[in-house]
């Protein structure tokens, strides 16, 4: 199954230039939903995750199902001031300011082997980050997974975790 076939893309949203790759489609076709859960499962099998951890939003649609699948708990990585109780933050630059994302304390077992997913990585700020906040609070990241990557930003070459994306795009 080409599960590209499934994915639309939107010219100049969320601003003029950007093309959009939108998973709604995807989500709303249970077939093939089904087929990109399976294949982010065998994606990440190498990876041996004790966990899951999603990065809001669009990774928490992409991490949980799976999670399911492989019958592992799933956590989350949110932006600032969402998550109740003590919680521990890791801040990064972006291309202009910064951007904070949070975890809860003790969602992560020590030495827990992690492995992220997100829906897309573009320039790969948003995983970087998530790579880096789990290592703060004594996760062993083995893996990273996406659904879709946009090669032409390279934002794999950020990430120094192994790292998989069932769908490559090059605009
Ligand atoms: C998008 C996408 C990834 C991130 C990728 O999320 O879902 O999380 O951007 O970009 P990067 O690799 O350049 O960091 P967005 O911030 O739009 O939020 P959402 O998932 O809540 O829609
Ligand atoms: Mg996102």
């Amino acid at each position: 199954m080409n599960l590209k076939e499934h994915i639309r893309s939107v010219p100049d949203f969320p601003k003029p230039g950007i093309l959009f790759y939108d998973i709604s489609t995807l989500l709303e076709h249970p077939v093939a939903w089904k087929v990109t859960v399976e294949r982010l499962a065998e994606a990440i099998r190498p990876f041996k995750p004790d966990l899951l951890a999603g990065i809001e939003s669009r990774g928490f649609l992409t991490a949980a199902p799976l999670a399911l699948e492989l019958g592992l708990g799933f956590i989350m990585i949110r932006k600032k001031g969402k998550l109740p109780g003590p919680t521990v933050p890791y801040t990064y630059d972006l291309e202009y300011g910064t951007d904070t994302v949070e975890i809860q304390e003790g969602a992560v077992p020590p030495g827990a082997r992690v492995v992220i997913l997100d829906d897309l990585l573009a320039t790969g700020g948003t995983l970087n980050a998530s790579v880096h906040l789990l290592r703060k609070v004594g996760g062993n990241v083995t893996g990273g997974a996406c659904i879709m990557e946009l090669t032409f930003l390279k934002g794999r070459d950020k990430l120094d975790i192994p790292f998989a994306s069932l769908l490559q795009y090059d605009e």
